[in-house]
């Protein structure tokens, strides 16, 4: 399984990438402006840091808006993957995108039949959020396992990106449902390396190697 990292921050991405976690990038509107940054600049730098996808989200509510702005983004990079929103409209840009060959990923995903129809349209990567499920009661996971059952039955190669990851279970249940990326926030990644034992096992193993010394 692919990690992405879900962050604007170049620095988190660095530290992402110097670990061998940034398999790609995904950012939103809400992302880059914690950043605070010019939205192409911020994007620019990421693909420089990262070799691999880059998603970068539309603002444009209607297709023809979001057609413009993705040409204009994809300018920046060709690792640069537009970000549409999973509405009528958007599936109307994704299906124009995909014949000029630029990659899209459809987001906001909240139903495996909203997932069908973005790979229907040609999108390269879907995004269910499963946090944002989790928080109304909902379970986000099954969502996932969902679209990973119809995606296999029709061959689609559309790529799962599970979003909106709140904990080191969500990775962990991700790849058990067998989605091929996990876009995951820096604090969560950070969790998913540490574990007690280990602390406490290096703790011991310098304490003994001290004793060998007197
Ligand atoms: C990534 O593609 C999504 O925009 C992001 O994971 C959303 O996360 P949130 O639900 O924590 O805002």
């Amino acid at each position: 399984m692919k990690f992405f990292i879900d962050t604007a921050n170049v620095d988190e991405i660095r530290e992402a990438h110097a670990m061998g976690m940034a398999d790609g990038v995904t950012t939103n509107p809400s992302l880059i402006a914690k950043e605070g940054r010019v939205f192409e600049e911020v994007i620019q730098e990421i693909c420089e840091i990262v070799d691999g996808p880059i998603s970068a989200e539309v603002i444009s509510l209607e297709a023809d808006g979001m057609v413009k702005e993705a040409r204009e983004l994809a300018k920046i990079h060709p690792n640069v993957v537009i970000k549409v929103p999973m509405t009528v409209d958007g599936l109307k840009a994704t299906r124009q995108l995909a014949a000029e060959n630029i990659k899209t990923n459809v987001t906001l995903i909240f139903s495996p039949l909203q997932a069908l129809m973005a790979a229907k349209a040609g999108a390269s990567y879907v995004s269910p959020f499963v946090g944002r499920l989790d928080d109304l009661s909902s379970d986000g996971m099954l969502l996932v396992e969902q679209i990973a059952e119809i995606f296999a039955n029709y061959a689609f190669e559309t790529e799962i990106i599970v979003a909106s990851i709140r904990n080191p279970l969500h990775v962990l249940d991700s790849a058990l449902a067998g989605a091929d990326i996990a876009t995951i926030p820096f604090n969560v990644l950070s969790k998913l390396a540490a574990h007690p034992l280990t602390d406490k096992g290096i703790k011991a193993f310098m304490a003994d190697w001290e004793k060998t010394k007197k």
